[in-house]
């Protein structure tokens, strides 16, 4: 694949190469950019942060909850309540404290399961696999599953509707960057699947256009000997990502795709070391990331480019405003020299819509909470 070479237009002062060696009368780089980080862009140098607004009236603001405080323990992971949403991406949080006692099927799409707190065993048509905290498990549409926790499991369920998790292209990294795939870990037909293949009744679950229906079986259905092809549930710990990085570049988020599906993207930030170079930046640059809306959910660590926000928070950017990092965060990160943040990120095409219950778990003061106080 060959590009032609654009040749970006300028004017007044700015430097040659985005986040880096940025003017001095004009510090706070604004990166306007159209697909995610990968379309047309321009970096605007501004005098003043384009976060430092006094006032803001309407409802695209940024938003911050605490799901720490949002009810989470139904029966079963079809019990647990949305969070967030559109027609293609849905967020629930679910702790799963005791062994389910009835399987789940999804008809509806992919489920990747994020574990926030917990550890345990997922039994699935495929088999045994073992999961514990900071382990993302994909689970493919119409796959029947169960855990038995042995710890209370706090999971992040993020569904793609109607669709697939896949992989990033890797391109010049090559494809053994990010992480091998060999690492991925898929379930096995080991003694404890054969062990719980019982007479006894269960029940399946089945969600299908968002509607449940309960199928009885006079035995446990989990009853496979074995199994071969390329279709399974697997497992990712974010401990088996190695991110990238650039001592002189501050690489855009989009550089810690882990997932990809059809109108939305998961990455995962992890612990990294930050850039050295004394002219590049070594926070994320003020954006407008004008074609998509953006969640993290605050796994653990302190997040690099916020101040205020712990483990189990989540945060929404919808898109068409500028957002970027926090004054505190700013004034600190050149005396930081790495991060041990953990951090899930949805960035989805459509606008995602909070569910009314989510009101209850908000910071109000997130809007605000980019303002300095002047002297
Ligand atoms: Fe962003």
């Amino acid at each position: 694949m060959q590009k032609w070479i654009h040749y970006p237009l300028r004017a007044g002062e700015s430097s040659a190469q985005a986040h880096a060696d940025l003017p001095a009368a004009g510090p706070y780089e604004r990166e306007v950019g159209r697909e995610g980080f990968f379309g047309p862009a321009s970096h605007v140098h501004h005098r003043h942060p384009p976060t430092a607004w006094s006032g803001w009236e309407g409802p695209l603001r940024p938003r911050a909850y605490d799901l720490c405080r949002v009810a989470d323990d139904g029966q079963g992971p079809w019990d647990a309540v949305e969070l967030i949403g559109n027609a293609h991406c849905r967020l629930r949080m679910w702790t799963c404290s005791t062994a389910m006692t009835q399987l789940f099927r999804n008809g509806d799409g992919d489920d990747l399961l994020f574990v926030h707190e917990g550890e345990g065993e997922l039994f699935c048509d495929y088999g045994h696999l073992g999961y514990r905290a900071g382990d993302y498990l994909l689970i493919p549409r119409s796959t029947m599953w169960r855990l038995e926790p042995a710890a209370p499991s706090r999971l992040l369920l993020i569904e793609a509707v109607n669709g697939a998790y896949r992989l990033p292209e890797r391109g010049l990294l090559g494809a053994h960057a990010l992480f091998d795939p060999a690492v991925l870990a898929v379930p096995e037909i080991d003694d404890r699947f054969r062990a719980q293949q019982t007479e006894e009744v269960w029940q399946v679950v089945i969600r299908r256009r968002g509607a449940l229906s309960t199928v009885t079986y006079p035995f446990n259905p989990l009853d496979a000997v074995g199994w071969h092809g390329d279709l399974s549930v697997c497992r990712l710990a974010w401990r088996d990502i190695r991110p990238l990085n650039s001592h002189r570049y501050h690489l855009p988020p989009s550089a810690h795709t882990t997932f990809v599906a059809d109108r939305f993207v998961v990455c995962t930030f992890v612990p990294r070391p930050l850039e050295t170079d004394p002219g590049a930046l070594h926070l994320p640059f003020f954006h407008n990331n004008d074609d998509f809306d953006e969640l993290i959910f605050y796994h653990a660590g302190s997040f690099v480019s916020r101040d205020n926000i712990h483990p189990g928070m989540l945060t929404l950017h919808p898109c068409g405003f500028t957002h970027g990092p926090h004054p505190a965060a700013w004034r600190a990160a050149g005396s930081r020299s790495a991060t041990d943040e953990v951090a899930v990120m949805i960035d989805a095409r459509d606008a995602l819509e909070p569910a009314a219950m989510l009101a209850a778990a908000e910071w109000s003061g997130y809007v605000d909470s980019w303002r300095e106080v002047r002297a």
